[in-house]
C-alpha cells in the first residue's frame, strides 16, 4: 500500500509545534512539511498562544498571515527561540540538504539566528549519505553564473546545472539564481561547505551541518525523534 507522504509530513509537523511555547519567537521555514507546522502554529494563536513568525519566504509569510500569526519585521534584529524547518535529505548525523524549494538562504540565516532549530521530515528523506538521489541547490549571484558553475564542476566533478521555472532562470526572493549540482555522494559535507563557500559568486549553499537539534521524523509506524548535538 503507497504511503500518505503528507500525512506523514502532518504528524511530524504537529509533534513540532508541542516545542513552541507562549512568548516565542518561531522561525518558520518554507515548503509542503514547514506549511503543516504553519498551520498548527495557527490554531496555536486562535487558541490564545501568543508567538511571533519570522518567515523564511514569502510563500510562508502569506500562509502565516491567513493563519493570524504576527510576524516579525524582517530588517530587526531577531532572538529566535525555535526555528522548524523541513529538509530534503537528512543523512545518519543529522546535516541536511536543503533549498529544493529555493529558500536556502533565508532558511540557513534563521536557522543560524534561532536557539533552537528542529528539522522535520517525512521518512524518505533519510539517507545513509547526502547527494545522489538529491541535487545540492547552490545559491549564487547571476552576475557570472556561468563562470561560477564551472568553478563549482571543477570543485565537485559533477554537473551543474541553472535551475528554471517556465523556461527562465529561477530567481531566489534575493535577486539570485539557484545552481543544482548533482553529486554523486557527498562524503564530507562540511568540508564541502567550506570550499564552495570560497568560490566567488557562491551566496550560501543548501548544505546544513552540524545544525540540526531536533529531527522529528513522521514514519508509517508513528513519529520518532532524535534529539542531536550541534558540532
Ligand atoms: C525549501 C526547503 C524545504 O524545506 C525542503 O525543500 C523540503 O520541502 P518539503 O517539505 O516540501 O519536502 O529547503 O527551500
Amino acid at each position: 500500500m503507497a504511503m500518505d507522504l503528507d500525512a506523514l509530513k502532518r504528524a511530524a509537523a504537529l509533534k513540532a509545534v508541542e516545542y513552541v511555547r507562549d512568548g516565542m519567537v518561531v522561525g518558520l521555514g518554507t515548503g509542503s512539511t514547514a506549511k503543516h507546522m504553519v498551520m498548527a502554529l495557527g490554531e496555536k494563536v486562535r487558541s490564545g498562544m501568543q508567538l511571533r513568525g519570522v518567515p523564511t519566504s514569502q510563500e510562508t509569510a502569506t500562509l502565516a498571515r491567513e493563519q493570524g500569526i504576527p510576524l516579525i519585521d524582517a530588517d530587526n534584529a531577531w532572538v529566535i527561540d525555535v526555528a522548524i524547518d523541513g529538509a530534503d535529505q537528512v543523512d545518519p548525523a543529522f546535516n541536511l540538504i536543503k533549498g529544493g524549494g529555493g529558500a536556502l538562504l533565508k532558511e540557513k540565516i534563521v536557522a543560524a539566528s534561532a536557539k533552537q532549530f528542529i528539522v522535520l521530515v517525512d521518512q524518505t528523506k533519510r539517507v545513509p549519505a547526502l547527494g545522489g538521489s538529491f541535487p545540492l541547490p547552490i545559491e549564487v549571484i547571476p552576475f557570472g553564473w556561468g563562470s561560477t558553475a564551472r568553478a563549482i564542476e571543477g570543485l565537485t566533478k559533477s554537473s551543474v546545472i541553472l535551475r528554471e521555472r517556465n523556461g527562465s532562470p529561477f530567481h531566489t526572493e534575493a535577486g539570485h539564481v539557484i545552481l543544482d549540482v548533482h553529486l554523486a555522494r557527498i562524503d564530507n559535507p562540511r568540508e564541502l561547505e567550506i570550499a564552495l563557500t570560497l568560490i566567488p559568486g557562491v551566496v550560501e549553499t543548501g548544505l546544513f551541518v552540524g545544525r540540526t537539534d531536533l529531527l522529528i521524523v513522521g514514519t508509517a509506524k508513528g513519529v520518532e525523534t532524535y534529539p542531536a548535538t550541534r558540532t
